[in-house]
This record gives structure tokens, sequence and C-alpha cells, in this order.
């Protein structure tokens, strides 16, 4: 599979996933890794306040938008109150997605998370890829390394879902 994992991470958590991501999947796949970095440093109370805004988005660097060349598209995200700035303007110029099988994981501190992946689940189907895993990894788990199991299991679901997309 050719492989785009786009990931944000303020505080570290959700890059140490996409990490053992990589490590997963690369003995057998192609992947291209974009960090997706705000441009202008914030302080907590800013990413707060932003956060408590839905759909609420901040300039980023230079990111890989352009999907079309890939068979799988990975996302992963912090689960911010309301709304992830920095993911907001990614997803907002993500193209080429339609049809393509994609995963979401996202990290978070105890609250509120599932309704957050079930959002940004929709609205990745909303762009016309197929949702095949996702993968929530609390914060707490990522520090005593439970994680990496649940890592195992999400990359092999892709790997299933990748040889049984007609079934599905
Ligand atoms: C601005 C902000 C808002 C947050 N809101 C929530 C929340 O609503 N629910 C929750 O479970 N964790 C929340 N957290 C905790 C983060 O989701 C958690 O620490 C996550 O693993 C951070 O990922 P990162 O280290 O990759 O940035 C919030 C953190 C920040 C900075």
């Amino acid at each position: 599979l050719n492989v785009l994992l786009a990931f944000f991470s303020w505080t570290g958590n959700t890059r140490i996933v996409a990490e053992e991501i990589v490590r997963c999947l690369s003995p057998h796949h192609k992947i291209d890794v974009c960090m997706i970095e705000p441009r202008r440093r914030r302080k907590h109370l800013e990413w707060l306040l932003l956060s408590l805004t839905p759909s609420s988005k901040v300039e980023i660097l230079p990111a890989i938008y352009d999907a079309s060349g890939y068979d799988l598209i990975i996302l992963g995200a912090p689960k911010w109150s309301l709304s992830c700035p920095p993911m907001n303007c990614y997803l907002s110029r993500l193209k080429g997605g339609g049809k393509k099988l994609a995963a979401i994981f996202i990290t978070y501190g105890g609250f509120d998370e599932k309704r957050y992946l079930n959002k940004l689940v929709e609205l990745v189907e909303f762009k016309g890829a197929r949702v095949k895993a996702t993968l929530l990894a609390r914060r707490k788990e990522i520090r005593r390394g439970e994680y990496r199991e649940w890592v195992r299991m999400f990359c092999e679901r892709l790997e299933c879902a990748n040889g049984n997309t007609t079934a599905v």
C-alpha cells in the first residue's frame, strides 16, 4: 500500500502513536508522514479558547494535501474540547481522498473522545473516503505503553480491509 499518514500533535502523545503506526506498517508498505504544524506558536489558554469554537482553523505550515496518489490515508489528532484548529485547517484542504481507504486515531485525556472520533469519521467519509479502522488511545495508556498492542490490531485491520475491499 501507498500510505499517507498525517497527524497533529502538540504535546507529543499523538506523535508517539503515529511513530508506532509507522514502525508497524513500514516493513510492508510505503509511508509518507506529514506532520501538521501550526504556523504560529500559541500558549495553552489560546489553544483552549480556539478549541472551544467548532470548526475553528489556524494557518499551518506547508503539508501534503493531495491524497490522490495514496491507497490509504491515516489521520491522527488529539481530542481538543470541541475542535482541533490545525487539524480542521488540514482537513479543509485535503483533496483526492474519494473512495480511498482511511483510518483515524485519536489521543485524549479522559472524556468525550467517542463523540469527537465520530465527528471526524463523518467528516472524512463525507469527503468520500471509507474509514476502515479507528483507534482511541488515552494519554495515561500511552505513557504505560499499552497502546502498542492496539496499534498492532489497528494496522492488522487496515491490512485486512485492503484485502477485502469488495467484501465490506
Ligand atoms: C486545548 C486542549 C483541549 C483538550 N480537551 C480535551 C477534551 O475535551 N477531552 C479529553 O479527553 N482530553 C482533552 N485534552 C487532552 C488531550 O486530548 C490529550 O492530552 C492528548 O493526548 C494530547 O495529544 P498531543 O500530546 O498529541 O498534543 C485537551 C488538551 C488540550 C491542550
